[in-house]
């Protein structure tokens, strides 16, 4: 790397935060552009890295950030629309803004983050359908030689001490004591470390061999939500009784919850649902990693191992 520093949109997020750490221990410069400085001051703690106020899509501000940078790494995504941000404006026409960007500021490496299944076929959820278009997109326009060289990844659910799929989870169980109504409780996951994402992208990072590829991240295990949540609870001490829904009945509550604030779950939601989140090649071992099981990490988190279990069996001791 000439310059040995990378532009990582998305740098503020869950996985970006783990991928910024990760690549400033290997001794690269992190430049991350948010829309929200003031909120991520922590991040410049870290002095290999750079925080810029900055528009994503505004092609000015986008070809100064990437200046000087090696490679760009493309996070930025959403689970749901909101007022300001369709999936088709963040998950297509920005990284087809950043695909020109690249070419104008002659930055020649660009990962990509899409998602497990994702896909411009068949009736797929508008999440999946729009990381499916880029997906397409960044791979039509990488080039194995020179040029632009992208490689993109797609994973199944991540988890991570500061994840939003476990945690959301723990949330919702300890905020309703009864039964657990649970949508689509047979969707398949094969849930990640955010570590193991991050040792993916960084080993990608000036590997000549993972130009122009695509891959599948996926954990060791296979589950299906009802036992994701089932875990989630037992590693919590709860005992709670969770009904998965039937088809009728998550819809439903996918059309239903879609229009609380927040939109807990939506019907795009119940959509992705109906494919299974797991992988048909293993794109860790590929890359050399040995993936990490939930048992390992999980715990830590939310069970009895946790920072806060530790500090409530202090606090009864004193
Ligand atoms: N987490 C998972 O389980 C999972 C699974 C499969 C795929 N993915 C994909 O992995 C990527 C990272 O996920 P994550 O969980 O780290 O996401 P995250 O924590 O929600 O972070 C998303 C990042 O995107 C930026 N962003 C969000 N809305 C934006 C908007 N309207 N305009 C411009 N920037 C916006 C935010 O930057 P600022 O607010 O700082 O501007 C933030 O840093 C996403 O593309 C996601 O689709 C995640």
């Amino acid at each position: 790397m000439k310059n040995n520093r990378v532009c990582i949109l998305g740098g503020t997020g869950f996985v970006g935060r783990h991928l910024t750490t990760r690549l400033s221990a290997m001794g690269l410069a992190c430049r991350i552009p948010t829309r929200n400085p003031q909120l991520h001051r922590s991040i410049r703690l870290n002095g290999a890295v750079e925080l810029i106020a900055t528009n994503p899509f505004d092609p000015e501000q986008l070809h100064a950030r990437f200046s000087n940078c090696d490679a760009v790494i493309n996070l930025i995504g959403i689970l749901n629309q909101g007022s300001d941000s369709s999936f088709q404006r963040l998950h297509v026409r920005l990284p087809d803004l950043i695909i020109d960007t690249c070419k104008r500021a002659g930055v020649e490496r660009l990962l990509h983050m899409s998602a497990l299944n994702a896909s411009t076929t068949g009736e797929v959820s508008e999440y999946l359908h729009t990381k499916g278009e880029a997906q397409n997109r960044v791979l039509t326009n990488s080039s194995s030689h020179g040029g632009l060289n992208v490689t993109s990844f797609g994973p199944s659910v991540i988890f991570g001490h500061d994840d939003s799929f476990f945690n959301r989870f723990a949330a919702l169980l300890k905020l309703m004591p009864g039964p657990f109504p649970l949508a689509c409780p047979g969707a398949r996951f094969a849930p990640v470390y955010v570590g193991d994402v991050a040792r993916a992208f960084a080993e990608s990072l000036d590997n000549r061999k993972t130009w122009k590829k695509h891959y599948e991240l996926c954990g060791p295990r296979n589950f299906t939500l009802q036992e994701l949540v089932q875990y989630t609870a037992r590693q919590m001490g709860l005992k709670r009784k969770i009904i998965g829904l039937n088809d009728t009945l998550s819809r439903l509550q996918g059309h239903a919850l879609g229009i609380l604030p927040g939109r807990p779950f939506t019907y795009d939601n119940y959509l992705s649902l109906q494919i299974d989140s797991v992988c048909s090649r293993d794109g860790l071992a590929e890359l050399g990693i040995a993936a990490t099981d939930i048992d390992a990490v999980v715990p830590y988190y939310l069970g009895p191992r946790s920072e806060r279990s530790r500090y409530l069996r202090l606090r009864s001791q004193i």
